[in-house]
């Protein structure tokens, strides 16, 4: 559970360490099932590099050849393994050479983009998967725009890097390494002069490098902080225009905007010293080369042809070094980017998703000596020892005044946490020993406020019961009382809800959730003052609803309005995390200095 929250920890992120990059490179345990593709793609990648080099060495032979001197292809101690003296013989084998170089420029290209969409595809499934398969307490300690920033923004960092950059930095390791060979083949003393060059170049790479690699961890940092004004804006937009905090939020976001031009400027300063440094240092040897170089050819030491040769080969090594030491920093920064996903990996899910069905519960609830903190709050304890029993379809109530920890009770029984002491079990059987899925699968809630996806009742609907029958759902719809509002619109079950179901009242979209919980048809029902934020006309409605979906099942109910639970087997006050008193309604509403009491004589004054 190392998972760095970035926002609060910014020097981590900027530094690159051993852990990061021993972190980072396991994220190559993807590459493992592709394994032969790849390699395969690396070889040609490496032939087609190496007849990519053939090319500027065989096209100044040319000169040579029109000159009427004999060429040797392939010198070898003194002596030659391959001799051409027209130039048609050397056209020949460059038309060769060009078709294998397409033939293999082709297979490298579409064998990588296939290892490498694989890759990615796993990796990002294997992402979102995690992320929703880990505790509630994850998404309390990580911003949502920052873990979208993770699945966006890291993923195509990687994307780039597999998809280009590691192909490059191949290909550049074999152009300088076949560079500095045929070099030698033409000029041993030339090319000695050049590899003195070389260890400058590397430093002062190395030296770049590391402002270029920090800034750009503080861009992609600045780029995930950003995400997160978006994304909390885009989800409470009602809130912002409500409050006309437009420009609150411009501002807001202006400033992140402005961090990560600023990170990516200041970058630029290094990365423009950086290529202009490289500027100097190459046309300065391809000077001092072509001085020498010209010098050999006065004394007929090399012919125009070698010259040429040796001259192109000097500026590609002198490309590759750069492109190296460029495609390094890309590299490591794509590195940072995988150690914070493989981070994210590591994390233990809370349930394995492909596990199959749950198996069917009774339903009796038994609190033990409850004692519970959030994690976020480790100093305040919510629940104080909390104790009571449910038996199988009996109906308990959880009342006392905003704050109690009555939704927090119904948080642990969902296992959306783990209690600190005490035991909560399920047919006697404690949940932590039960499987998730098993528990969760069993248990429907009805919250006070009911958030649909974008997609179409229908759809909503189905969320309880995946592969649900048109019957079934026909049936829920009808027990929910929502049959009568989803004939009124012309695409009935097939209407879009709108995003989050904005395009539906509130006692609709109880009814829906109603709808799906009948669909569920689980043991235990939570309804966490499903009713308090509805009108009277649209509570009656779903509170039938309610008696109906209750029927046969154990249900605690948490209410708000008291003339709602006067039925029920038990009520139960919470004060301050504590059961102040239980009973029956009758029972209750004896005890004259109760708290119930209390509370009944308050929402009486009201009404
Ligand atoms: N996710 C959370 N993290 C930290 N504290 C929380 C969280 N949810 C609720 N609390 C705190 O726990 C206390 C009890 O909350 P809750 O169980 O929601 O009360 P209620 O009885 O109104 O349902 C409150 O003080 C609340 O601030
Ligand atoms: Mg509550």
């Amino acid at each position: 559970m190392s998972f760095r929250k970035p926002s609060k920890d910014n020097s981590k992120t900027d530094k690159f360490t051993k852990d990061t990059f021993l972190s980072g490179i396991k994220i190559l345990s993807y590459l493992k099932p592709h394994k032969f593709l790849f390699f395969l793609g690396a070889f040609f990648l490496i032939v087609s590099t190496v007849t990519a080099l053939s090319f500027p060495y065989l096209f100044p032979l040319l000169v040579d050849l029109a000159q009427h001197k004999e060429v040797h292809l392939i010198p070898y101690n003194g002596t030659t393994l391959i001799n051409i003296t027209s130039r048609l013989e050397l056209i020949e084998i460059i038309v060769a050479l060009l078709i294998i170089q397409s033939i293999v420029s082709f297979l490298r290209l579409y064998i990588f983009a296939h290892t490498n969409e694989r890759i990615l595809a796993d990796i990002r499934y294997d992402l979102y998967t995690k992320i929703i398969s880990l505790p509630i307490s994850f998404y309390e300690k990580n911003r949502i725009g920052e873990l979208t920033s993770r699945i966006t923004s890291d993923v195509t960092k990687l994307h780039d890097v597999l998809s280009i950059d590691i192909a490059e930095f191949i290909r550049q390791i074999f152009t300088l390494l076949g560079g500095i060979v045929l070099l030698f083949l033409i000029s041993k003393e030339l090319t000695l002069f050049i590899l003195y060059t070389v260890p400058v170049v590397v430093v002062f790479g190395l030296f770049f490098g590391k402002f270029i690699r920090k800034k750009s961890a503080e861009a992609q940092q600045a780029i995930a902080d950003s995400n997160v004004v978006v994304e909390e804006t885009f989800h409470n937009i009602n809130i912002v225009k409500a409050y006309t905090n437009e420009l609150f939020e411009s501002n807001r976001y202006l400033q992140k905007v402005n961090k990560i031009k600023n990170v990516n400027l200041g970058n630029a300063v290094f990365r423009g010293l950086f290529i202009s440094f490289i500027i100097l240092v190459m046309f300065g040897v391809i000077t001092l080369v072509l001085y020498k170089a010209s010098g050999l050819l006065e004394v007929n030491k090399l012919t125009v042809g070698q010259v040429i040769q040796f001259i192109i080969f000097t500026v590609f090594i002198a490309g590759s070094l750069a492109g190296i030491a460029d495609l390094f920093g890309k590299i490591i920064t794509a590195l940072g980017a995988s150690d914070r996903i493989t981070q994210i990996l590591a994390i233990p899910s809370e349930l394995d998703i492909k596990e199959a069905n749950a198996n069917k519960i009774n339903g009796v609830i038994e609190f033990n000596d409850i004692h519970f903190h959030y994690p976020t709050r480790p100093e305040i304890e919510i629940l104080k020892g909390i104790s009571f029993k449910a038996n199988k379809g009996e109906k308990i109530a959880l009342v006392g005044s905003s704050g109690a920890g009555k939704s927090t009770i119904l948080q642990v029984l969902l296992r959306f946490y783990a209690i600190q002491k005490g035991s909560i079990t399920i047919d006697n059987i404690s949940t932590t020993e039960m499987n998730i899925q098993d528990l969760r699968a069993n248990i429907a809630v009805v919250p006070q406020e009911v958030l649909l996806f974008g997609g179409t009742i229908k759809e909503n609907i189905l969320y309880g019961k995946l592969g649900a029958s048109d019957e079934e759902v026909m049936h829920a719809v009808i027990k929910s009382n929502s049959l009568e509002f989803i004939e009124r619109f012309p695409e009935g079950l097939n209407t879009i809800v709108g995003e989050r179901g904005v395009k539906l009242s509130g006692g609709q979209r109880q009814r829906i959730a109603i709808a799906r919980a009948i669909l569920k048809d689980p043991a235990i029902l939570l309804l966490d003052e499903a009713t308090s934020a509805l009108d009277a006309a649209s509570e009656k409605l779903v509170q039938s609803a309610l008696d109906t979906l209750m029927e046969g099942r154990t249900t605690i109910i948490i209410a708000h309005r008291l003339s709602t639970i006067r039925n029920v087997d038990k009520i139960i006050v919470i004060n301050h995390g504590k059961i102040a008193e239980q009973g029956t309604h009758q029972e209750l509403s004896m005890m004259q200095d109760g708290l119930y009491n209390h509370l009944l004589k308050l929402q009486y004054q009201l009404h």
